[in-house]
């Protein structure tokens, strides 16, 4: 059966292909589907906009879809940017404009108190409107200045204590078996299958 991915990032529909090669599943993106309308991450939760892109991308299409959405809470900044993450530095911010807003919110605040979670929410709808949700989440330590060239977006800002390393400072495969991504599609895998089998 077709899985449609709510996301037009390609990497992201490899890497759920690859997961679920063997249990009957040709996983699509967005792009396969350019007659569906733009979907706008607009709600005011992580939970809300995975719920509001799958159950749209679902609705659209007539199939089974997934999507998620992440966001760096910060309990220093309470729990800032969250579901801003993307765009904390303002609209079309990059990811080094985030960076450098997000040290200077925290300047002069001490190592212990720099804690911090990636969540990401992912969201499983059908085109009959059910819906599961399931979170994966990553504890960490905010730096006081950038570390590592790997990865994206915060990872160079993000320690991991269990690592003794940030999230750029790691190879791809070693953060992708640890991060909050892989924790939730590692919750969702059961109900992806599950899927092929009461089809
Ligand atoms: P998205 O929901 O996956 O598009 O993520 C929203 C924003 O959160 C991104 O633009 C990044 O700024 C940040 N982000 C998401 N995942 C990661 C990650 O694994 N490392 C660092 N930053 C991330």
């Amino acid at each position: 059966m077709r899985l449609l991915l709510a996301t037009r990032n390609q990497h992201k529909v490899r890497e759920i292909s690859q997961l679920l090669r063997g249990d009957g599943f040709e996983v699509i993106g967005l792009d396969s589907l350019p007659a569906l309308p733009e979907i706008i991450e607009d709600q005011p939760t992580l939970e809300g906009n995975a719920r509001k892109k799958a159950a749209a991308a679902a609705q659209g299409s007539g199939l089974w879809a997934l999507a998620d959405d992440t966001g760096l809470e910060v309990a220093a900044l309470w729990r800032a940017p969250g579901v801003f993450s993307a765009r904390y530095a303002g609209p079309g911010c990059d990811f080094a404009a985030n960076n450098r807003k997000l040290l200077s919110a925290l300047q002069g605040t001490a190592a212990k108190k720099r804690a911090a979670v990636f969540r990401t929410v992912m969201a499983l709808c059908g085109p009959d409107g059910a819906a599961m949700i399931e979170e994966g989440r990553l504890e960490g330590f905010i730096t006081e200045e950038l570390r590592g060239s790997d990865g994206f977006g915060y990872d160079p800002v993000f320690f991991v204590p269990a690592a003794g390393k940030t999230l750029a400072e790691m190879k791809p495969e070693e953060k992708n078996a640890l991060s909050h991504r892989a924790a939730a599609l590692e919750k969702m895998l059961p109900h992806i299958r599950n899927l092929a089998h009461d089809a």
